[in-house]
């Protein structure tokens, strides 16, 4: 929460400068201690004179401009504050974080904290589009920087589109709710499968199914934004993880998959399956394409392991989760595999409704733990099922401590 926080709101210079006046008395109204730096080129939109007015602190500009001869005062500021926000982030000042620039008092202050950050845009549709800009916030978003993106409108330039300034409601929003995380998986190893396998049987055909790795994408990524050691075992998947703190595997078949999570299994905290496993496999790998015959064709398959099953059977202190997709009485269902393979949670979910399940960018599921407590999660995106569902791990852990 901002309140009660040293904040120093960082404004570079762009036209949604005025915004950053109405954010300083909004952080001042929640009871932050603000303190604003400017880069020269800001001040050209906006004086000084108006932050200070709403933040009742001198405003920083000159790196060398020395007020108080016992201190340092960009070292001073950066190490003064619990929150720095750049906004509005022109894509100078993300271009100039990114590559280790320090020629003004924000860009130098940038370098020397060790605070949070949180670097809300603003700029031309075209140049936040731009590689470069696309490249810089990445390279910072893998450094731990916190962006809040910009919304669509009518920009000043005239265009139409994505780069404006974030309402600084919403902005303090974004940065409250990422502050109150209780960082519970800081330093906890999770160990995440998704997406699904494929059983070859021959050089060019395989059986697969229609998992697309979403799910189980959105929980390693959620539990690597909340400080957690994540290993993601991937089936084949177009997925791609948008962080490097996520360490990946990739594997093919229900058997490799089975081998790495065996691998990663005895030094996990928490183990999630969200994999959509195969129960069989061909029984013969044919090594040549295989040739049509003038008759029918049957296809022998034999059973895979039951990976999440072999993990209930050895667990000892990890949390382990499981899904099950069904089509009927999913409940029922749901509840009997959680009993049966020995996990701590299981989210089910109803395949055959509308917006729920393989594929799309939604689902809707319960979440029962092992207490048989249920939480139903409605309509939502697959990132808000996975916070929600590191949620009740955590509370069901915090409870199981006590
Ligand atoms: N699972 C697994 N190994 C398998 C099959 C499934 O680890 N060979 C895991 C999945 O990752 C999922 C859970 O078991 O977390 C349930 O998968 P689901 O396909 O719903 O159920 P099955 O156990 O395969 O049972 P059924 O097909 O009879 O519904």
């Amino acid at each position: 929460m901002v309140a009660g926080k040293n904040v120093l709101l960082g404004v570079s210079g762009g036209i949604a400068v005025y915004k950053a006046i109405a954010l300083t008395s909004k952080l001042t109204q929640q009871g932050a201690n603000v303190r604003v730096m400017m880069t020269p080129n800001s001040t050209e939109f906006v004086s000084p004179l108006s932050f200070q007015a709403i933040s009742r602190n001198s405003v920083y500009v000159d790196t060398f401009d020395e007020k108080d001869p016992t201190q340092i005062a960009h070292i001073d500021v950066a190490d003064w504050a619990d929150i720095v926000i750049i906004a509005p982030a022109t894509a100078n000042i993300i271009g100039k974080i990114a590559n280790g620039i320090a020629d003004d008092m924000l860009s130098t202050t940038l370098l020397a904290t060790l605070a949070d950050v949180y670097i809300a845009p603003a700029m031309n549709v075209h140049m936040y589009a731009h590689p470069a800009v696309i490249s810089n916030m990445k390279q910072l978003e893998e450094w731990g920087y916190h962006f809040i993106e910009p919304g669509d409108g009518y920009l000043a330039c005239g265009y139409v589109g994505k780069g404006r300034l974030e309402e600084p409601a919403e902005i303090i929003n974004v940065i409250n709710n990422h502050q109150s995380i209780d960082p519970f998986l800081k330093g906890k190893k999770v160990l995440v499968s998704a997406g699904p396998t494929r059983e070859q049987i021959d050089p060019v055909r395989f059986f697969t199914n229609r998992s697309s790795g979403k799910m189980g994408f959105a929980l390693a990524e959620a539990a690597a934004k909340r400080g957690a050691e994540v290993t993601l075992v991937a089936g084949p998947t177009e997925m791609e993880v948008a962080t490097t703190a996520i360490r990946r595997e990739d594997v093919t078949t229900a058997e490799e998959m089975f081998e790495a999570m065996h691998q990663h299994f005895p030094a996990s905290d928490i183990v999630i399956k969200a994999a959509a496993v195969a129960d069989y496999r061909p029984k013969r790998v044919h090594h040549e394409k295989m040739k049509k015959q003038e008759d029918d064709m049957f296809i022998e398959m034999q059973r895979t392991k039951d990976i999440l099953q072999s993990l209930g059977d050895i667990k000892t202190n990890q949390y382990l989760v499981g899904f099950a997709a069904e089509t009927s009485t999913p409940l029922k269902y749901g509840v009997q595999k959680l009993t049966k393979k020995n996990l701590d949670g299981i989210v089910i979910n109803n395949v055959s409704t509308e917006g729920a399940g393989f594929g799309g960018d939604t689902n809707i599921v319960t979440y029962v733990n092992k207490h048989q407590r249920q939480e139903e999660i409605e309509l939502s995106t697959k990132q808000e099922i996975a916070e929600k569902i590191l949620t009740f791990i955590d509370r069901d852990m915090k409870d199981e401590a006590q």
